[in-house]
């Protein structure tokens, strides 16, 4: 059955969808109130991924929270279904994120990412970020965070 990706501005009612991938894709996810937050914070913005078929049912399937402070994207959340990885959403929404920055004139985008995150760190890459940092033991786990950068006067690929 034919199905359509739409990247809109997220809202209350996607908090149940964004719970349950949260549940199902992190070792530590974020709460009710943590996504609330987020949503409803004057720095943060983000985008959902909602997939519908020929038959108007419509899921959440990613979303991606940012927040725009003084001329820099800052990634927070970034997570896309489980069933429907390696589909491109979550380039699509990465590159939401990135074009909204620049429409507000920010200079660059930074994000952390666990040093044992492949997957991440390669749609990073691919979007045109790169290594500039480690912290080192970052995670609860103690696990060290890499920290990226896309300057968009430089390496964004757009
Ligand atoms: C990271 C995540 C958002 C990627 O979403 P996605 O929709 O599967 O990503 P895409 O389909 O757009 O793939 C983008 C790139 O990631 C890389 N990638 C995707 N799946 C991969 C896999 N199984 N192995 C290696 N690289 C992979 C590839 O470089 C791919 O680009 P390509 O298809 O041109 O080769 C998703 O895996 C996820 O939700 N993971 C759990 C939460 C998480 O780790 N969030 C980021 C925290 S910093």
């Amino acid at each position: 059955m034919k199905e359509i990706l739409l990247i809109r501005r997220p809202q209350v009612d996607d908090i149940d969808g964004m719970l349950k991938i949260e549940g199902s894709v992190f070792h530590e996810p974020w709460t009710k109130s943590m996504l609330l937050h987020e949503m409803f914070s004057p720095l943060s913005k983000g985008w959902v991924a909602e997939c519908s078929n020929a038959l108007s049912r419509s899921s959440l399937v990613g979303y991606v929270f940012f927040w725009m402070v003084a001329g820099e994207v800052h990634l927070t959340r970034l997570a896309v279904d489980s069933s429907w990885h390696g589909l491109g959403i979550g380039s699509q929404l990465l590159r939401a994120m990135l074009n909204s920055g620049i429409l507000e004139n920010a200079q660059q985008a930074i994000l952390e990412v666990r040093s044992s995150n492949a997957v991440a760190r390669k749609l990073y890459e691919k979007c045109g970020f790169i290594q500039i940092g480690v912290r080192p033991r970052y995670y609860e786990n103690r696990e060290d965070a890499i920290i990226m950068q896309c300057d968009f006067t430089e390496n964004y690929l757009g």
